[in-house]
């Protein structure tokens, strides 16, 4: 049997599900072997001391699109002129130019910008982050962000989606683009890719289009998800629930029929505050999902046009106050609940034959050493030390590593 590792001391847990209090875990060949009462722990060969921490799952971003080059500024000061998000799609500017950007960067250049977003995921407790293509719309070009997005996964577990359905390249025929998706980009992305997404809305792709892409990639044997009722109303999350999806993300415009069929699939709704308020859209109606009990994850959804905000933490305080989630789900929002969006139901948790992915977070200054202080504090939190399948990460923000809180040889 492989070294066994013990972390004791956490002053609270929360374990994907509820807050805990006083508990250790015992870990062995990355998974967690052993979950309980600190007096009663076995003796292991390394001790990680948590003590005084707030002990968490590491933290998954189920939705991002972290490789890409350029600004959009230009957008953001059009957008608070009175233009659109959709407006500025459709006459050739939004998600367009930040394709002509990243096609004009190097993989090397666009390799070393990502890394560097990067170190913020890592240092606020992510552990695992979901990133989709999308901004390249050619075979060459997805399947370079692919290739980029899949090289960094030493740093961070990395869930790649294929998203050549992101938007219409300017002066393409529909069909003939749909076509390539379809036809050219898939054989070659599939390989590279976990799932594959599709942008189904105003100024992008209809619903017919969409289901289209989504079966193609379905036949590759890539999970599905899908940007669902974002901009306008369109059925797509209840097509995609249809199809099998696993996600269904932004969710604005979902209507009961849409709710109905994620619920009735499971499919989870991932709820993405930071594109919500840069576009100032309505919230979704996260009461009607909570009743028909569609799970529902929180996530950055990062990129530089709709959600140019790269803290998980914020996104999950917002989730509450712009969505009306509860404290506990924002919590389990950005843990169990979007591992689960990801089809990776052995992270984002603290139980028995978990991953061994753990955060350990300080409480503000002064305040209470409970979970749910990180979502009444609005973001910026980071982790005073990550294990990755049991081994320590290192943080290139954070101040502390996990050898400050490693011995050998005690038990508990
Ligand atoms: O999730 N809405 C479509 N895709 C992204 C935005 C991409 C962009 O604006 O560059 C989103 O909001
Ligand atoms: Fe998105």
């Amino acid at each position: 049997m492989g070294a066994s590792t013990l972390v004791g001391g956490a002053a609270q847990i929360w374990d994907g599900w509820r807050l805990r209090q006083g508990d250790a875990l015992l870990i062995r060949e990355g998974r967690i072997v052993w979950i309980g009462p600190q007096s009663q722990a076995p003796t292991a060969d390394k001790y990680i001391d948590a003590s005084d921490g707030i002990l968490m799952p590491g933290l998954v971003d189920c939705h991002t699109h972290l490789v890409h080059a350029g600004s959009r500024l230009g957008d953001f000061l059009r957008r608070l002129e009175g233009r659109t998000y959709a407006e500025l799609l459709e006459g050739g500017g939004g998600i367009h130019v930040t394709v002509a950007a990243t096609n004009a960067t190097s993989e090397v250049e666009l390799r070393a910008l990502l890394l560097r977003r990067l170190e913020r995921w890592s240092a606020s407790g992510i552990t695992t982050v979901e990133i989709k293509s999308g901004y390249g719309l050619g075979v060459e070009e997805e399947e370079r962000l692919l290739r980029v997005a899949r090289s960094v996964d030493s740093t961070m577990r990395v869930v790649s989606t294929f998203l050549g359905g992101h938007a219409l390249p300017p002066h393409r025929e529909r069909s003939d683009y749909v076509r390539e998706v379809i036809e050219e980009q898939l054989p070659v992305c599939a390989p590279l890719s976990d799932a594959i997404d599709v942008y189904c809305d105003r100024g992008a792709f209809t619903l017919e289009e969409a289901e289209r892409i989504l079966t193609a990639g379905r036949s590759y044997g890539l999970k599905l998800r899908i940007h669902a009722e974002q901009v306008s109303y369109t059925g797509a999350a209840a097509m995609a629930a249809r199809l099998g999806a696993l996600s269904a993300d932004h969710l604005e415009r979902v209507d009961a029929a849409g709710i109905a069929a994620m619920a009735k699939a499971g499919t989870v709704a991932v709820l993405l505050p930071g594109a919500m308020l840069h576009l100032r859209d309505p919230a979704p109606p996260v009461a009607a999902l909570r009743a028909a009990g569609v799970p529902m994850a929180v996530a950055t959804d990062f990129n530089p046009g709709s959600s140019p905000v790269a803290d998980l933490w914020s996104c999950a305080t917002l989730a509450c106050l712009t969505m009306g989630l509860q404290v506990e789900e924002a919590l389990a929002g950005i843990t169990r609940v979007a591992a689960d969006a990801l089809g990776l139901p052995d992270l984002g948790r603290l139980s028995v034959g978990s991953r061994a992915d753990l955060a350990l977070f300080d409480a503000p200054p002064g305040d209470r050493l409970d979970a749910r202080v990180l979502i009444q504090h609005m973001g910026g939190h980071q982790a005073r030390w990550v294990l990755r399948e049991g081994q320590p990460v290192s943080l290139p923000l954070s101040s502390k590593s996990v050898s400050d809180g490693c011995q050998s040889g005690e038990g508990g």
